[in-house]
């Protein structure tokens, strides 16, 4: 019986490890990921490594986990989305027991064929030398047996610990114990805390570095890189597109965040870069609105919808605002197409030596002139709350992704977002109570300025009346009430 289940289980192990070729094959290329880790190199100072653990896994509840999602960094430099896994990037070649010399290492989760018959198929490290490209691959429970003087290092970069990593009490090589080894062999003073409390004096751990260098490396996108921020942003247009002509008063919220979402997985993006942001009315005021819960819209309010697909881990960020019945009422117009003209002025300058600062007044400036015009301010240098965040910011790996916040430079991949909300209750004319905008697009930056990525969804009034008018796939989609009684 024995030999029976261990014969069962080898076969499993083996048609599951045979059936990878399912996996789409226009994920990023080993090449790619082998390249960012010496330009990772090329910036680190003498002597000196840089050390990166993978995402935690998190509980939802009892023994429910989140969707796994890798930390973007491990991903950027690695292409591995496993948990459990430590990486160290040296400037400089080290000497291995075998006489061999290597200037990365990783170390992963090994192979496993009850688990992955539970959980999914793993790389292990064989898998990871294939697949990612690297030369030294092991399992990590010889992480603990690594043995490498750290103290002579100038510097050991890592990022700040995550404070939510939690030990698996049936696994002594998981994250929480990688993170407790790395402590001893650094001699953080602290092994046992995933937290990182004060650094010790006179120390060669460095927290801060890292983010500088990445932050470098990230803000500018690769050709490999544009392209998937592109089909990203491609399957998002789309998802704005369907909703422009599917969207009837009366669907709710929850309702129209499927239809975008369908469209996403319809077109195999994986998941949503950031939680879906659908608000009717009053709603679209709170700027990060993610209950969605609201059962029915009315026939004269406009939704925001702030959505953006993360197809093979690049995630787009568009928002458009319309009418839910289809046109826009005077009010609404007037406010839409202020903030329209706000974006407008913006992109007349966005491109490389203008700052991002320069970016967010040329909107800021628009607005608050509008405003007052409207009556909405008195002065246009009144303080308000009408428009209170930023609007620029990176796409990428993140929605706010890594990369500098100083001047545009070719290559960049950043939003465009102005917009004005006026919650019930405002010091205005109450005809303007309730109407929230947004209009946010993806732009790569270019030589001589840049690409507009997003204006295959609609963007001006008179574009998103007309596309509301076409007839939607969806519009025979008709569901039974559950709750009809018979
Ligand atoms: N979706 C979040 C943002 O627009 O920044
Ligand atoms: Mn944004
Ligand atoms: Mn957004």
């Amino acid at each position: 019986m024995k030999l029976l289940s261990s014969l069962f289980f080898i076969l499993c192990f083996f048609s599951l490890a045979a059936q990878d070729s399912d996996l789409p094959n226009d994920f990023l290329p080993k090449t790619f990921f082998r390249e960012r880790r010496e330009k990772l190199r090329e910036k680190l100072l003498a002597n000196s490594v840089a050390v990166f653990f993978a995402n935690p896994v998190r509980n939802r509840s009892n023994d429910v986990d989140f969707v796994y999602h890798q930390d973007p960094d491990f991903y950027y430099l690695t292409g591995y989305r496993e948990p459990d896994a430590v990486l160290l990037v040296f400037k400089e070649k080290q000497n291995s027991a075998n006489g061999t010399t290597y200037n990365e290492i990783i170390f992963v989760q090994p192979r496993n064929e009850l688990r992955e018959m539970w959980t999914g198929r793993r790389l292990g490290d064989k898998g990871v030398k294939e697949n990612l490209g690297f030369d030294q691959a092991f399992n990590n429970s010889l992480f603990k047996q690594y043995n490498l003087d750290f103290s002579k290092f100038t510097s050991i970069l890592f990022f700040n610990f995550n404070n939510d990593v939690r030990d698996n009490p049936r696994d002594s090589s998981d994250l929480y114990n990688l993170i407790a080894q790395f402590k001893t062999k650094v001699n953080y003073p602290d092994a046992h805390r995933t937290t990182l409390a004060v650094e010790p004096p006179k120390s060669n751990l460095n927290k801060t570095g890292l983010e500088t260098i990445m932050d470098n490396l990230r803000g500018i996108k690769t050709k490999e890189e544009i392209e998937l921020v592109r089909k990203a942003v491609r399957i998002s247009c789309a998802g704005q597109v369907e909703v422009m002509k599917a969207i009837k008063p009366g669907m709710s919220e929850r309702e129209i965040q499927g239809i975008h979402e369908f469209v996403f997985k319809k077109y195999q993006a994986e998941d949503v870069g950031y939680p879906s942001i659908v608000g009717a009315g009053h709603n679209g005021c709170i700027l990060h609105y993610i209950d969605n819960y609201k059962p029915t819209t009315s026939n004269k309010e406009l939704i925001l919808m702030d959505l953006g697909a993360e197809f093979h881990g690049y995630t787009a960020d568009i928002t458009r605002t319309i009418p839910v019945n289809g046109k826009f009422s005077p009010e609404q117009k007037q406010i839409y197409e202020l903030v329209l003209k706000a974006q407008e002025e913006a992109m007349k300058i966005c491109k490389p030596g203008t700052s991002f600062k320069e970016i967010y007044l040329a909107t800021r400036v628009v607005i608050n002139r509008g405003l007052k015009e409207l009556g909405i301010i008195q002065n246009e240098n009144d303080k308000h709350m009408y428009y209170p965040h930023g609007c620029t910011h990176h796409i990428g790996l993140d929605v706010h992704d890594r990369g500098e916040y100083n001047l545009l430079e070719a290559g960049m991949m950043i939003t465009i977002e102005p917009g004005i909300y006026i919650p019930e209750n405002s010091p205005c004319d109450k005809k303007w109570w309730g109407i929230a905008v947004r209009i946010e697009d993806d732009f790569l930056i270019t030589p001589n300025g840049y690409e507009h990525l997003s204006s295959s969804a609609p963007r001006t009034v008179k574009d998103i009346e007309a596309i509301m008018k076409l007839p939607s796939p969806l519009d025979n989609f008709i569901l039974p009430d559950l709750d009809r009684k018979e």
